[in-house]
């Protein structure tokens, strides 16, 4: 059934739309969540309209009052919001014509299409600062954890084998590291939001004498000098959606990183490896059997990822193809971005939760670390230190472990005279090599498991997330 004109566009239009097609276009059911970001952009623009003159000034207190008792009436719930007015725009536009005549002025100079995009970099820089500081909190717990259990060695494993040794906190260490490049990578993309679509227009700006660097300076669109920035290309403004991608990308990644966190912290948790106790809250029971602790938080962080990448993935083939300029695909660009906010924000928290309460069973650590093949390595590194080429070297304590293996015993448990057989290289000394400390402590280059540079890496990171 048709439904009356639309009072923003109708005007040559002799029928509304069809219900189904108001039900399959409008977006104020997702979009509504940009009311404060286009309240603001409103304010901003009807504020650069009186300055050059467009507007008066006692219209543009007029419609400044109306927007924040509209953005107050939002925030307290009671804001009708109508599937008639499509999107959150046009809500707001509409209620705002109701109470204030000066309203029908609100749109001079302004088309939806740069609206929204400035509404989304609104969000952006809103949306980045909150994730980069939900990743700090779970880099913080990491840091704390790393604190409690600062001399715990456990073995470092490559191809989920037994490696080498290293310090626990160096392996905590390492997930800082990806959590850190992901609050640096949100700091570019807000970085990358900064610019302001304003006066874009539907494609090709106006004809009207408007003021873009005031809109911009109003929305806090600046760089570090607070000099106004403004997109350069009005038909790029308004097709680009570059930074949703980028936004996606960053969160899609981070998903990666708390992913794999995850995946180690499942198998450290397991009867098998035992190294840790994650914390109840973050745990579930089984309904049928009675003894299983499941780790479902680090098993969901790792299923968000998929979401998280097909999120990356919608916006990439919405963009892809896509004849410049705005095309009313793009509407499709805001539920991928807002889940991967929400769900980022939630992986993080749960991430920090899970961290922040998950024991180290120092015992097993101990065990593990205590099995002398994972300094099979510092072996030939003795080997080469008497002058032994490496591959030789290798080669002799490949020997040696085969001789172990043999022999049912443990590598350092060999007789001196039979390892001496094997390569003469060995010394009566040979077996200090497996004194775990001595090996740390060995390790002192930058970035490497030995006390010294793990102490360095402690202080670094207390200064980066005090
Ligand atoms: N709701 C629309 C969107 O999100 C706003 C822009 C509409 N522009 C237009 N020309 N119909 O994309």
């Amino acid at each position: 059934m048709a439904k009356s004109s639309q009072a923003t566009w109708g005007g040559r239009f002799s029928a509304g739309p069809a219900e189904l097609m108001l039900q399959f276009s409008e977006s104020v059911s997702f979009d509504r969540r940009l009311a404060p970001f286009d309240i603001a952009g409103s304010k901003a623009h009807s504020a650069m309209l009186a300055h050059v003159g467009l507007i008066t000034k006692q219209e543009r207190d007029a419609i400044h009052a109306g927007l924040d008792a509209i953005l107050a009436e939002i925030a307290a719930g009671k804001f009708t919001w109508e599937t008639k007015f499509e999107d959150v725009h046009m809500n707001i536009e509409q209620a705002l014509t109701k109470r204030v005549p000066a309203a029908a002025k609100l749109h001079t100079a302004r088309s939806r299409n740069d609206q929204v995009a400035t509404d989304m970099r609104l969000f952006f820089k809103h949306a980045c600062g909150v994730l980069q500081e939900k990743i700090r909190g779970a880099e913080r717990a990491l840091l704390a954890a790393a604190e409690a259990n600062a001399d715990v060695l456990i073995p470092g494993y490559t191809h989920l084998q037994r490696a080498q040794p290293v310090l626990l906190a160096h392996h905590l260490f390492a997930w800082l590291e990806m959590l850190e490049r992901d609050r640096q990578r949100l700091a570019e993309v807000a970085a990358h939001a900064n610019w302001c679509p304003l006066g874009s227009g539907a494609i090709a700006g106006t004809t009207l004498p408007i003021d873009r660097e005031f809109t911009a300076k109003a929305l806090g669109f600046v760089d570090a000098k607070g000099r106004p920035q403004v997109t350069q290309n009005s038909m790029d403004t308004v097709a680009d959606r570059d930074v949703f991608i980028e936004f996606a990308a960053a969160g899609a990644l981070f998903g990666v990183h708390a992913s794999r966190i995850a995946e180690d912290l499942i198998l450290w948790s397991s009867a098998e490896f035992k190294f840790i106790e994650l914390p109840d809250a973050f745990c579930t029971g089984s309904s049928l059997m009675p003894q299983k602790k499941n780790p479902d938080s680090c098993e969901l962080l790792r299923g968000k990822s998929a979401r998280l990448q097909g999120n990356l993935h919608t916006l990439l083939t919405l963009a892809k193809g896509l004849p410049l300029t705005y095309n009313r695909d793009l509407q499709e660009d805001k539920p991928p971005v807002f889940d991967t906010f929400d769900q980022t924000a939630m992986c993080a928290d749960v991430l920090a939760g899970t961290l922040g309460g998950m024991e180290v069973v120092r015992a097993r650590c101990g065990a593990a670390v205590a099995d002398p093949a994972l300094l099979a390595t510092d072996l030939a590194d003795y080997l080469v230190m008497q002058g032994v080429a490496f591959r030789d070297a290798h080669h002799a304590v490949g020997a040696v472990v085969k001789l172990a293996e043999t022999n049912g015993v443990a590598l350092n448990a060999l007789a001196t005279a039979d390892v001496q057989q094997v390569h003469a290289g060995f010394g009566d000394d040979w077996a200090q090599v497996f004194d775990l400390k001595r090996a740390l402590t060995k390790r002192t280059g930058t970035g490497m498991p030995g006390p010294a540079q793990v102490k360095r890496q402690f202080a670094r990171w207390r200064k980066i997330l005090k």
